[in-house]
């Protein structure tokens, strides 16, 4: 009897000076592990005379039970602290003013914010649409049918769903906008596009603005006018702009418009392939088949319309020689903006 206080007071003692889990868990085994004081207690049950065994076992049971008892309640405490100290070492505060440490706005959303500015001052609405497009509208209504080779210029990413994909450009945005607006329409439409591409100099996923004006007596020179004027604006300069023949099923007639590299002031380099000039954007007079799929009468109204590539400019703006720095969000990258 003795000799199980004795146990009771140093296990009481030794598990409420244990000051982390590892102690605890030493004392455990010290004190109830399989050769732990107690069961040798336990074993020693023989020794005792048979009158008094009853007793005694009730007791080291007991006493098992309250050492059992002891180590939870410390365990508990010690993961408590644990938890407090651990709380109080990672506390931030939220409130305080931080140096050196100001975000910045990614170089994409910059250059679209600018070319969007130039446009509103020169008159333009905004409009969107959706990025899971119909193909009717990404393709049939643009004058691009199912078996038309220019859809093959355009590596789609089609989706599950019949007559559903991922836009390819914005110009499906022309579509709604003159299905939903009577003319006179002068807008433009920011946003992302999708095609199955791949490397230094093309993403995935990139982003275009689209532009479309419908009215009574539009012709290309307003097109040539509103282009050169946009350019003028976004480089800040008079850059060399020429319109080059192309061809686009949606417009007639096409042209892809080059400006002189900014890179090497048109000496020759390799963004520009050492050609000196830079493609830019798509532009064209709107095919009298597209207005007329829109329900516009095409003898009262025309239109041009146009497409430029938002990380080409960004590129040719910021002298970024290629297009993944864009979307790999290395600090060390945005911060420069
Ligand atoms: N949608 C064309 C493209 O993605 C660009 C374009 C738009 C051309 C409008 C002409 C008119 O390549």
């Amino acid at each position: 009897m003795q000799d199980l206080e004795e146990i009771k007071s140093s296990a009481l003692g030794e598990i409420s000076s244990c000051k982390d889990l590892h102690e605890l868990q030493q004392v455990k085994a010290k004190y109830l592990g399989k050769k732990g004081l107690v069961s040798q207690a336990l074993k020693r049950i023989k020794e005792i005379p048979p009158e008094e065994r009853r007793d005694y076992g009730k007791r080291v049971n007991a006493l098992k039970e309250l050492i059992e008892e002891e180590i939870k309640k410390k365990e508990e405490e010690i993961r408590r602290k644990e938890l407090e100290e651990k709380l109080l070492r990672e506390w931030q505060d939220l409130t305080l003013p931080l140096e050196n440490t100001i975000g910045s706005v990614h170089p994409i959303t910059l250059t679209l914010e600018r070319i969007v500015e130039i446009f509103r001052g020169m008159g333009f609405s905004v409009e969107q649409g959706p990025e899971i497009e119909l193909e009717d509208y990404n393709f049939d209504k643009l004058n691009i049918p199912k078996d038309h080779p220019a859809r093959d210029m355009q590596d789609t990413f089609y989706i599950n769903k019949e007559g559903y994909l991922l836009r390819t450009h914005t110009s499906p945005v022309q579509i709604r906008t003159m299905l939903s607006q009577k003319p006179p329409i002068q807008m433009i439409a920011p946003g992302r596009v999708y095609r199955r591409d791949d490397d230094p100099t093309h993403s995935p996923v990139f982003h275009q603005v689209e532009g479309l004006v419908v009215d009574e007596n539009i012709s290309f020179p307003h097109m040539k006018f509103v282009i050169e004027e946009f350019l003028r604006e976004f480089f800040q300069k008079d850059v060399p702009v020429r319109f080059r023949a192309s061809y686009f099923p949606f417009t007639e007639p096409s042209a892809e418009v080059d400006i002189g590299c900014v890179i090497c002031n048109q000496k020759g380099c390799r963004v520009c392939k050492n050609t000196g000039w830079l493609e830019v954007m798509g532009c064209g007079m709107v095919h009298p088949a597209v207005l007329e799929n829109c329900r516009v009468d095409t003898e009262i109204y025309q239109g041009f319309a146009f497409g430029m590539g938002v990380e080409r400019l960004a590129m040719l703006l910021f002298r970024i020689d290629n297009i993944k720095l864009f979307y790999e969000n290395d600090i060390r990258f945005l911060r420069q903006f």
